[in-house]
């Protein structure tokens, strides 16, 4: 049965297409319950203690954001009436959004492998983890939970042009796949999905998830002195390394969702991949002479060193 969701024809996305035998994908462990989906048959059932985790970080993040996130990203947490206590169900919420933009959101149990991930978005189907956070990991999870997901990337699934951006990386990732290139898309992911700023017309804010669902890095990617704040280039991200675990030392700024889609989707990344050297070619920190600076960071965070040294975030 579950072998009906493999086919052959890469063009469609009806079913999971076929990975060429050497593509190398994470070894993740499915669990026994979930399909090659990877899907969950529904959405937990959390406890009050796990709703009112959710409640505390959304106060905690809108004492913050206002100011500092995206117009679009604060328009959708509304729309989508995010706030109006506990974790949001999946199927209310997916109804509402799939009203605005065809999108839905689907539980899944962890991370999943990269090529499930991206059939899922090339269907505009968000997986969101179904697990949220403790109080004793309050402040920082290295997995997704339903909270990073949720709140940090469902609102701007709200935006059309960015919903049409999330669906054709989806699509991008199984060429990626292809030519052995996924780190260097998982750097355009982590540069504006992930780790992304906008300019607005009264500044500098956030649009991307990672920034908008912990409070450090909410102000530090705007306000602090430390990181570089440049232009995004996609030649020049695909070719650039980044932190995981720790504030970043630079971040990539756009006009506007629509010039993000016209400088990715429609180009030809054929051309860019064969390009490429192996690894990435640039330090995360680095500032180069063709870069459209906005601030030349000093740094400081990082040279004194970051989390591990329990540095500032200045
Ligand atoms: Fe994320």
């Amino acid at each position: 049965m579950e072998q009906t969701l493999i086919q052959k024809n890469t063009s469609r996305f009806d079913t999971i297409p076929e990975l060429p035998a050497d593509t190398f994908t994470a070894p993740l462990a499915k669990p026994d319950h979930v399909g090659l989906d990877w899907l969950e048959p529904k959405q937990r059932v959390y406890t009050a203690e796990e709703h009112h985790i959710w409640d505390d970080l959304f106060a905690r993040q809108m004492d913050i954001l206002p100011g500092r996130a995206a117009t679009a990203f604060i328009e959708g947490l509304k729309r989508l009436d995010l706030g109006k206590g506990g974790v949001p169900d999946f199927g209310e919420m997916s109804e509402e959004l799939s009203a605005i933009t065809g999108w839905e959101v689907v539980p899944v149990p962890m991370l999943i492998p990269d090529h499930v991930f991206f059939w899922h978005l090339a269907n505009r189907r968000f997986p969101a983890g179904n697990f949220i956070r403790t109080r004793e990991t309050f402040d920082y999870i290295q997995e997704p939970d339903v909270f990073h997901d949720v709140f940090g990337h469902v609102p701007l699934l709200t935006d059309p042009v960015f919903a049409d951006y999330m669906e054709a990386y989806g699509r991008a990732g199984w060429k990626a796949l292809k030519y052995n290139r996924l780190k260097a898309l998982s750097a355009l992911y982590w540069y504006t999905v992930e780790f992304g700023l906008i300019n607005e017309a009264d500044g500098i804010k956030s649009y991307g998830a990672g920034i908008l669902s912990g409070p450090t890095e909410a102000v530090f990617a705007v306000e602090a002195k430390s990181p570089n704040r440049i232009h995004l280039d996609v030649d020049r991200v695909v070719r650039t390394d980044y932190v995981i675990s720790d504030l970043q030392p630079t971040y990539f700024v756009i006009d506007s969702f629509e010039e993000l889609f016209a400088m990715t989707v429609d180009r030809d990344f054929n051309d860019l991949y064969e390009s490429l050297d192996p690894g990435f070619t640039y330090a995360n920190s680095a500032v180069l002479p063709q870069d459209k600076v906005y601030h030349k960071g000093t740094q400081e965070y990082a040279l004194r060193g970051g989390a591990a040294s329990l540095a500032e975030p200045v």
